[in-house]
């Protein structure tokens, strides 16, 4: 594997840390490239930042690498993202085995082609009792889409007797999410200069420090990482308090 550092830089209390990988095609596009070069490009920036993090000892890194939106893209460029995603897995899987990082993913993936699914299935459960890292790959992911899943599934168990309307307060909605047993989210950093939240996280992020950087993506390292985490640092977070 080339590029590899170790990153001991502090984490500033960061648990977990949640990225917008935005720019691929404008990454391309600057180099007069296909748009899966940087794709590809996006790929290898993963694969640095959720070793970075790992070195960093964050606990969590919430990847955001297929929208339930992204559907929208022309059917070439959305087969080879699910072509990417299936390589990646294919060839990192030994990595995280070997650095004991437990591969999550949050979304509805179930709808993804089934010979993926098997295939997200199995490095899930190969992983599933290592730590303290959690990578979380969101795929065919929507804020929208994941809170109204927790609402049919509280809404069934309130059907079936099994909870009172009553008793349905935040943590119980917080329970039915996806990112069900991830920290708190402490730091949302979207690359590529777009400031919008974009269908992402929008429960989690209630009260997430918001990090923008004009970077795009497949230029985006454990050092882009470190500096994000520095200004959270420097962050004042009151949580709706004095
Ligand atoms: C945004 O760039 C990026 C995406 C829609 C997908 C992110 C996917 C990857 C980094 C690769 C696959 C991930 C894994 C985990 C294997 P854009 O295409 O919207 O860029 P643009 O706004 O410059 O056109």
């Amino acid at each position: 594997m080339t590029d590899h550092r170790s990153f001991s830089a502090p984490t500033y209390g960061a648990r977990h840390v949640a990225i917008i990988m935005d720019g691929n095609g404008r990454w391309a596009k600057k180099r007069m490239l296909p748009r899966f070069a940087g794709h590809k490009a996006g790929v290898e920036a993963v694969r640095r930042t959720a070793r970075a993090a790992q070195e960093m000892g964050l606990e969590a890194l919430t990847l955001y690498a297929f929208s339930s939106e992204n559907w929208k893209r022309p059917e070439s460029e959305v087969s080879d993202l699910m072509g990417l995603l299936r390589r990646f897995i294919l060839a990192d899987l030994a990595e995280f085995e070997a650095n004991r990082v437990r591969l999550k993913v949050i979304g509805n993936y179930r709808a993804l082609d089934p010979s993926l699914v098997a295939m997200i299935d199995d490095a899930i459960a190969r992983t599933a009792d290592f730590g303290p890292t959690t990578v979380a790959v969101a795929l065919n992911y929507g804020s929208q889409d994941e809170l109204a899943r927790a609402a049919q599934t509280i809404a069934r168990k309130a059907a079936a007797g099994e909870i009172t309307p009553d008793a349905i307060g935040p943590d119980a909605v917080a329970a039915e999410l996806d990112t069900v047993g991830l920290p708190p989210l402490d730091l949302l950093i979207r690359t590529s200069g777009e400031q919008r939240l974009s269908n992402f996280m929008l429960w989690q992020a209630a009260y997430s420090e918001l990090y923008f950087t004009d970077t795009l993506w497949p230029d985006f390292n454990g050092d882009t990482l470190a500096r994000a985490l520095e200004e959270f640092g420097r962050r004042e977070r009151r949580y709706g308090g004095l």
